[in-house]
């Protein structure tokens, strides 16, 4: 596989639609990737009467290249035009690829494979967008592994180029090779990784999190530490990072994370008690910073 990273094969068949399933930070920006580079995208919708909503922040990054004259009204109109969706499975045999960003639960996952399985075509590639569960653990109950796969977009997905791409030990190189092909052609970096909790990324940014919260608990200031680390070259601190990705998510890649690597991966208190507290960040209004009365979506 090793090769992939560089080389990758054009098929004749590329990936031309997709399904999203999760409609939350992550879920709205794959679902607007791929309005602008498919043909179609369906989103699967828990609560429809969320539908308009969740369409509405889709449509606010194009306004914003509309307002940046990166694209015309008509061109983005066009674009959103592509997107349907479905309370259902209604359609789900006639899509390429199906990718879920639902809640970071790994028997919440295992069951939505079941049933995108009941209803999806054979050929149809299923990929995760986790970020920290391994993928090997999540295929365990998939029947077509060879179709199955991590696709890891990070946050927020209009800005940020890398993607990561975790095979399980079934996944089939034509399935990665047409994946590559599918992130290439939206302008995507993808990079091939080994499976263990949290990736490479993760594993890399846990660590430095954790830092930033001991730093605190010793009585440093948020906005202190969030601005040497800009002042430092990041384009954010740790804090503004975490409530942008959303302390649940921080909390549960955490756990995962300690689960599997043990003591060189603690969980610090304060994002536990945050977490408990629901100050999750921009997706409650309040983190570590106060988000009210401030239109937070999207985080670009
Ligand atoms: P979120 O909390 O913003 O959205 C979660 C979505 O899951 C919502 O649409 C919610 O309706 C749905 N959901 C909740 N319970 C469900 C259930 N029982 N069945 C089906 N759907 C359910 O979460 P976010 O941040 O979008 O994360 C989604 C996935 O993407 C997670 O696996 C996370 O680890 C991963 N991820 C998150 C990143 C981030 O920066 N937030 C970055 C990269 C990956």
């Amino acid at each position: 596989f090793e090769k992939l990273n560089k080389n990758y094969t054009k098929t004749s068949n590329p990936i031309s639609n997709a399904i999203v399933l999760g409609n939350g930070v992550m879920g709205k920006g794959i679902i607007w990737l791929f309005s602008k580079y498919l043909d179609d995208v369906r989103i699967k919708i828990r609560d429809i009467s969320q539908a308009n909503e969740i369409i509405k922040d889709v449509s606010k990054i194009y306004d914003y290249l509309v307002k940046t004259r990166k694209m015309t009204k008509n061109q983005a109109e066009f674009k959103l035009n592509k997107i349907s969706y479905t309370q259902d499975f209604i359609g789900f045999k006639n899509f390429d690829f199906i990718i879920e960003a639902i809640v970071e639960d790994e028997n919440i996952k295992k069951q939505t494979y079941k049933e995108i399985e009941n209803v999806a075509n054979e050929n149809t590639i299923i990929a995760t967008n986790t970020s920290s569960i391994s993928i090997e653990k999540l295929s365990s109950e998939v029947k077509n592994k060879e179709n199955f796969l991590g696709v890891h977009f990070f946050n927020p997905v209009n800005l940020m180029p890398l993607v990561e791409v975790i095979p399980n030990s079934n996944t089939s190189k034509e399935t990665i090779n047409k994946v590559f092909e599918l992130l290439i052609s939206c302008g995507k970096t993808p990079i091939l990784v080994g499976d263990c909790a949290g990736f490479i990324v993760n594993r890399i940014l846990l660590p430095y999190m954790n830092e930033a919260a001991f730093i605190l608990e010793q009585g440093s200031k948020i906005e202190r530490i969030d601005n040497v680390i800009k002042d430092f070259g990041m384009p954010m601190g740790p804090f503004t990072l975490a409530d942008t990705v959303g302390v649940d998510i921080g909390y549960k890649v955490a756990t995962i994370l300690n689960e599997s690597y043990g003591s060189r991966m603690p969980i610090a208190s304060i994002i536990e008690k945050m977490y408990n507290a629901k100050l999750l960040g921009e997706k409650t209004k309040a983190g570590f910073y106060e988000y009210a009365g401030r239109d937070t979506y999207p985080n670009s």
